[in-house]
């Protein structure tokens, strides 16, 4: 399998992306329930590949399934983010990602939804920490998603 290239997460970056993420996942639940909200935002049609969402009219923080699917992202984007710099994206995603890609291939996600979802988390980034956001923050946590995206696609694309 092809490593993901690591060489563009500069040390800065990895500095960066880590105090943020020391704040983002104190309150880890709402913040990755704005991070859903932020996907169904820019992609109302993203809405139909989760049945807990398509199926539901309660308010996003109300709805149990909606909370627990985001937090589990979320955090495992947020995790593996911080793992980038020491270990690679490969590693920093763990043993699960055959897994993991399994499920989106499953699930019918190409690449082309991988940009809606950096956009949102770009977005809540953005609104949740107004005041340590920079450039430089939003290009670190960019960055991240890139490799972390990046090393999930190609899993996908080898199981395609
Ligand atoms: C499921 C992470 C991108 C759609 C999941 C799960 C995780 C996850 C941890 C739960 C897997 C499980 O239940 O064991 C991520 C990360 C992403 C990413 C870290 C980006 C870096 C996307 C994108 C989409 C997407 C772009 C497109 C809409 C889904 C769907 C499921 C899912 C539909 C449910 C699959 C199922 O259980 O049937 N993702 N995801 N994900 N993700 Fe993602």
């Amino acid at each position: 399998m092809a490593e993901v290239p690591s060489s563009v997460f500069s040390k800065d970056s990895e500095i960066l992306v880590k105090q943020s993420w020391e704040l983002l996942k104190k309150d880890t639940t709402t913040n990755a329930v704005i991070f859903f909200t932020n996907i169904f935002e820019i992609a109302p049609a993203a809405k139909d590949f989760f049945p807990f969402v398509k199926n539901s009219t309660v308010p996003y923080e109300q709805n149990a399934k909606l909370k627990q699917h985001a937090t589990l992202v979320f955090k495992m984007t947020g995790d593996a983010a911080v793992q980038l710099g020491e270990k690679g994206a490969l590693e920093a995603l763990g043993p699960g990602l055959k897994k993991l890609a399994t499920k989106h291939v499953t699930a019918g996600v190409v690449d082309a939804h991988f940009e809606v979802v950096k956009a949102a988390l770009l977005k809540t980034i953005k609104e949740r920490l107004p005041e340590l956001w920079s450039t430089e923050l939003n290009q670190a946590w960019a960055d991240a998603y890139d490799a972390l995206a990046g090393a999930i696609k190609i899993e996908m694309h080898t199981q395609i």
